[in-house]
């Protein structure tokens, strides 16, 4: 009986699964993932766990609450299996933006997520560029930090100078400072408000991009909204050419095509820690998080 660890793949993202498992060298094992008839979740392991650590890999993405009862049904699994360890790997961590209460009529998002997958029978949690690090406090487990980001700041160094890295809002300045060190440029800021969920307006740019060429990186494009403002504020405050955009987790939901395609975007680069549809008709450019992931994972194996 192998005691060698295994990778499992949930459904949502079995390409970097199968990435992840090959970078590690590790297997990846089987499972069959169907309904019942009655809609409910039909989930089968059908590689040995016991006495192995075992690594599931799930993106939260839509459908975030099926994913996530998958990847716990996995992980339980897993747990009654005799797993050495059960750890999940959660290349996008859906709900985190839901990391603090702006009323008291609103739940606490990322906790209530936390709890339903964390608490239980996991081990450790391998996460990739959290919205905000403070998402650590909503679990009980530990939380590994893997991070894209010099990943894809390799795919940014030829971009033209003079350039400049630009937050689209405060929240994201640490992240463009980061990016900003890796390309040795300096940093500049949108002052974002959000309207709604799906509404932000740019009010002003803090920071020079006058002349320059811009970066403008995030952690996540969603709905478009953040990224096509922070565009429109930089070239009214006098940057050249067409925009670069870099964001981890690459969405692209709701409005997000259509409102990228109506700003003058050179490049849009994501990770594919979230399958990019192949129908999104704008100029994207997808870099693996694997390496990402697998060094985060092998000093635990
Ligand atoms: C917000 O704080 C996040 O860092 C992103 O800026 C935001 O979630 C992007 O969402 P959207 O693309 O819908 O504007």
């Amino acid at each position: 009986m192998t005691t060698q660890a295994l990778v499992v793949s949930g459904t949502s993202n079995t390409v970097l699964a199968a990435q992840v498992a090959h970078g590690l060298g590790l297997e990846l094992g089987a499972c069959r993932i169907e309904r019942f008839p009655d809609g409910e979740l039909d989930v089968e392991l059908l590689a040995e766990v016991k006495g192995r650590d075992v690594y599931i890999v799930q993106s939260l993405i839509a459908p975030a609450g099926e994913h996530l009862l998958e990847l716990a049904l996995l992980a339980d699994i897993a747990h009654r299996g005799g797993a050495h360890s059960v750890n999940a790997v959660v290349p996008y961590l859906g709900y985190a933006r839901h990391d603090r209460r702006e009323t008291r009529r609103e739940p606490l998002g990322a906790r209530v997520m936390a709890e339903l997958l964390g608490a239980r029978h996991l081990s450790r949690l391998i996460c990739l560029d959290l919205h905000s690090l403070a998402v650590e406090g909503c679990f009980p487990t530990p939380v590994e930090h893997a991070t894209a980001i010099p990943l894809l700041a390799e795919h940014l160094k030829a971009m033209p100078r003079p350039a400049v890295v630009v937050s689209p809002d405060l929240g994201g300045l640490k992240r463009a400072e980061v990016y900003a060190k890796q390309l040795g440029l300096p940093v500049a800021l949108v002052h974002k408000e959000r309207l709604s969920g799906a509404d932000v307006s740019a009010r002003a740019v803090v920071g020079d991009v006058k002349g320059k060429h811009v970066l403008v990186v995030d952690d996540m494009i969603s709905t478009g909204g953040t990224m096509a403002a922070a565009v429109t504020a930089v070239l009214a405050a006098g940057a050249v050419g067409k925009v670069t955009l870099a964001a981890t987790h690459g969405l692209f939901v709701g409005q997000a095509v259509e409102r990228l395609q109506a700003v003058p975007v050179e490049k849009i680069w994501v990770s594919n820690s979230v399958p990019v549809k192949p129908t999104v008709a704008l100029p994207v450019e997808v870099v693996s998080a694997a390496g990402a992931l697998v060094s985060a994972v092998k000093p635990w194996l």
